[in-house]
């Protein structure tokens, strides 16, 4: 394709939108309660923090740095900024990656889709534990509709990508993220009110490190990833739409810090309940469905609250599955001279067909539950997959590539729009931070995970 007819966003704020679009999801609303209650609370989250400040942060930059540099999509970016054949490799194994993640997504965003309608029939009406538990089973198991509505959300994030870079992506961002971030102040503005409040706070930010191991540094290492959308090139493709006059640095460091807030917004809203209602913080997957539907019961316009919740995760699954999907519509479109609407219909397509797989193999009573593979059920698989091996990886590709395989002075050129930006001083930490920091700790991690190191 030629590159200058290639669509992009409009404005650097356009930029911002699109990519807390990428950031913002179920990530936070869904993964973040039940991963940081089942790993022990404030000590997980420092650990988080972390790993988001050096190796999150530094990957997503270096993300963009391709994606703008080059103008391509990501097997495309590759390619161009180094010949040789493993790196496009690399940009192959981000297509992989997208679809993974997609298989999973877009089964927990059919069972937000649907708690959105299950909501306005009343079927929450006076919410207790037990009844939550039971509309949780009830909605994930099936068979049909949590295909049915796995299948709708594919279908609505298909139409928003048909439509294109601007009037899709950017204007669905641009439009839906403010709506999303001022439902999360109401909610938390009901949540602190509740009793658990007090609890809730000494859970996310009391630390206990008794409980780390290898193990729990490489969850936070994964959500890292997972919550910055970075390890498979999604970043890459969104930099390529960034306009010129962008300042690439401020906008990753930007949306890693609202993102942390809206994780721990909903944190808070999400332990409040489990604390208020004598749960388990460690609830695993249902966690977010059993806990919401409480902190909402019992109040006045209590149900009103309650849709716009499911609304606001609703739109936060949307504008992330949106970002990953882009992926694959990119390259088809313009490394395989496919159309857009034909790329992602055929990408759809294979995303609903593997999504099933998932979403039939959610637990052990699911109906495709029994088949294991490495011990693990279909939507596990996918997850795991992703987040601890595919995205890490990914990145430390990444953080290899632009650190070691790059002129600095290229990079520097970019990331200060040719001497436009006086921050200097910034790439430098940024530059020392991705050749000596990021890459170390991703080893360091990866070999410690399979037991070759302590
Ligand atoms: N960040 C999103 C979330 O937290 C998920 C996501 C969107 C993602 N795009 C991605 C994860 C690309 C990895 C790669 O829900």
């Amino acid at each position: 394709m030629d590159n200058k007819r290639r669509e992009g966003f409009s404005s650097g704020l356009a930029a911002f939108f699109a990519t807390l679009g990428a950031a913002v999801g179920l990530g936070n609303i869904w993964k973040f309660p039940y991963v940081v209650g089942e790993n022990g609370g404030a000590a997980f989250l420092l650990i988080y923090i972390i790993c988001i400040a050096l190796v999150g942060l530094p990957v997503m930059i270096s993300e963009f740095f391709i994606g703008r540099r080059t103008r391509k999509n990501v097997v495309g970016a590759v390619k161009q900024l180094n010949n040789g054949k493993i790196w496009t490799g690399i940009g192959i194994f981000s297509l992989l990656g997208s679809h993974f993640i997609l298989f999973f997504y877009s089964c927990v965003g059919g069972w937000v889709y649907s708690y959105v309608f299950k909501i306005l029939k009343g079927e929450f009406a006076g919410a207790t534990s037990r009844t939550v538990a039971y509309q949780f089973t009830n909605t994930t198991m099936g068979p049909i509709s949590p295909v049915i509505w796995q299948i709708v959300v594919v279908v609505v994030v298909s139409i928003i990508l048909i439509l294109g870079v601007k009037n899709g992506i950017e204007k669905i961002t641009k439009t839906l993220m403010p709506v999303l971030l001022v439902l999360i102040v109401i909610c938390d503005i009901r949540a602190l009110t509740l009793p658990g409040t007090k609890e809730s706070l000494a859970f996310l930010f009391k630390a206990d490190f008794s409980k780390v191991t290898s193990q729990t540094i490489l969850i936070a290492m994964g959500l890292a990833f997972f919550k910055l959308s970075v390890g498979m090139g999604a970043m890459v493709t969104y930099g390529s739409y960034f306009t010129k006059e962008d300042n690439m640095i401020g906008t990753a460091s930007k949306v890693a810090i609202s993102d942390l807030i809206v994780s721990l917004l909903v944190g808070i809203a999400v332990f409040s309940a489990v604390f208020t209602f004598g749960m388990k913080p460690s609830g695993g997957p249902g966690l977010l469905f059993m806990t919401i539907p409480l902190v909402f019961s019992k109040i006045p316009f209590g149900n009103i609250l309650l849709v716009a919740f499911f609304i606001l995760a609703s739109i936060a699954a949307t504008t992330a599955m949106t970002s990953m999907f882009e992926v694959p519509v990119a390259y088809y479109s313009e490394e395989r001279g496919m159309s857009r609407k034909k790329a992602v219909i055929v990408n759809a397509i294979i995303i609903i067909i593997f999504g099933i797989l998932a979403t039939l193999s959610v637990n052990n009573d699911s109906l495709l539950g029994g088949i294991k593979i490495f011990g693990k059920g279909f939507f596990d698989l996918f997850d795991y997959l992703s987040s601890n091996v595919i995205l890490p990886l990914g990145g430390l590709f990444i953080a290899i590539l632009v650190g070691y395989f790059i002129p600095k002075e290229e990079i520097k050129k970019e990331l200060t729009n040719n001497g436009e930006l006086k921050i200097d001083k910034v790439i430098d930490f940024y530059y020392f931070i991705l050749r000596y920091v990021t890459p170390v700790i991703l080893i360091i991690v990866f070999l410690s995970s399979i037991g070759i190191f302590r």
